[in-house]
């Protein structure tokens, strides 16, 4: 595991200030509406956490977590449920919360999931997307940053479990995988 990155592409000053201002966005469209917070475990939960944190409505968090089959750096598209909701979504204001949208595989089919069961309204707020990634179509109402096609990991993100505790996000370099 290295310690070293030499391109660090958003540094944990930048990440804070970002994540304030999506705050801000989502506390004034969601006012009245108690909006629930979905997690999608576990790279976004320190985004979660200190997204939540800078809410000041009214609002519920819940947890999910998906293993989504493929490689350690591409999804396949193939999603499993490893952990549900706790609550009944059902006539609530659900915003998922991601960590990145790659190729948006993940992200449609848990949006899909969420919509069977009939909540109020389904929005996105993913910390960072990588557009040209994308093999599917997804509309996402809060993004944190656009990301090139690199491999990043810190702030939540992983590479095979490693990194997720760094306070930035840095470009893994290609040698490590
Ligand atoms: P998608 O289904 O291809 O959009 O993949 C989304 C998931 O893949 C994310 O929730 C991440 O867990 C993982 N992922 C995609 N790109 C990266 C990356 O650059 N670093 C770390 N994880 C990534
Ligand atoms: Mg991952």
């Amino acid at each position: 595991m290295i310690t070293q990155f030499e391109e660090i592409l958003f540094s944990e000053k930048e990440i804070r200030a970002r994540v304030s201002e999506l705050a801000v966005e989502i506390t004034n469209d969601y006012q009245g509406k108690d909006p629930l917070l979905v997690c999608v475990l576990k790279g976004a939960v320190f985004f979660m956490a200190d997204l939540v944190r800078e809410i000041t409505i009214s609002c519920e968090m819940d947890f999910m977590a998906v293993s989504s089959y493929g490689s350690a750096t591409d999804s396949s598209g193939v999603v499993r449920i490893l952990k549900d909701l706790d609550a009944n979504i059902e006539g609530r204001n659900v915003i998922i919360i991601e960590d990145i949208i790659d190729s948006g595989l993940t992200l449609s089919y848990l949006r899909k999931n969420l919509r069977a069961r009939n909540p109020a309204s389904v929005e996105v707020c993913s910390l960072l997307t990588k557009p040209s990634r994308r093999k599917v179509d997804i509309a996402c109402k809060y993004v944190g940053f656009e990301t090139p096609d690199v491999f990043v990991v810190g702030y939540g993100l992983d590479y095979m479990e490693q990194y997720r505790n760094l306070r930035f996000i840095a470009v893994l370099p290609e040698e490590e995988f």
